[in-house]
């Protein structure tokens, strides 16, 4: 599959705070040709778009995410933790952000993150969201995912949104899981890299890494074979 060389992470993380419908016009001003988002449920099932399990990093807010309903957690001020001039902001709802995307004209990687215990279900609703929603004839967002549990249940339920397997410290996950989850792409840490980038792609995956910041090594990466870097600058990738 065609992913863009750069794509923003959690938007333009490094310059707007993380996961906000600013953060996402920001990394298209910055020249990502895409953005890539963590996408996980409200305690009522409302799909929003945060990394952490817990409020309290990045919202006015604090406790669980999963116990907040969606009402509580739209009263929250999700800018100010970054930068006084960010006040204001607000955790966006998924459909929101696909909006957003869509508007931007960004490609949409989505990271499904479930909180503890809800891959199967945080998987289903972004599903669903997304076939209520997603127009026809625009490029499928990618959904990629550290829980395979998450995974296997965007197969089952939209075989044809394209999946992408996320690892950490097992950067060669990818040979076992790939058929089975029939995925479209691979997303490694910079911190451990499969031994052969190459045979990544001679296996017919996408290769991104995460999260470059350096623009040396966004161009090492991409001379190695890697397809995307995302990143929480992509002004300074850009150049590479
Ligand atoms: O999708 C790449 C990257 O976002 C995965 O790690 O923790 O930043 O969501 P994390
Ligand atoms: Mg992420």
């Amino acid at each position: 599959m065609q992913l863009p060389k750069v794509i923003g992470h959690r938007g333009a993380a490094a310059s707007a705070p993380e996961n906000t419908l600013e953060s996402f016009r920001r990394a298209a001003l910055l020249g990502a040709g895409g953005i890539e988002l963590d996408a996980k449920l409200a305690a009522d099932g409302t799909v929003i778009v945060m990394h952490d399990d817990r409020l309290d990093r990045t919202t006015s807010g604090k406790g669980p995410v999963r116990d907040a309903s969606y009402r509580t957690i739209a009263a929250l001020d999700a800018g100010r933790w970054f930068g006084a001039r960010w006040a204001g902001a607000r955790v966006p709802t998924l459909r929101a952000a696909l909006d957003e995307a869509l508007r931007l004209g960004l490609f949409l990687n989505i990271e499904i993150k479930p909180c503890p215990g809800r891959d199967r279900e945080t998987a289903a609703a972004i599903v669903a969201l997304l076939h209520k929603h997603w127009p026809a004839g625009r490029p499928l967002p990618l959904l990629s995912s550290f829980s395979v549990a998450s995974l296997e249940a965007a197969r089952d339920l939209a075989p044809e949104l394209p999946r992408g397997l996320l690892v950490w410290n097992d950067p060669e996950a990818w040979r076992r899981e790939a058929g089975r989850l029939g995925l479209r792409t691979l997303h490694c840490a910079r911190q451990y890299l499969p031994s052969d980038l190459r045979a990544v792609r001679a296996a017919g995956l996408g290769l991104a890494i995460y999260t470059v910041n350096s623009r040396a090594e966004a161009s090492r990466l991409l001379r190695a074979g890697a397809d995307s870097i995302i990143t929480d600058r992509p002004d300074t990738v850009l150049a590479a």
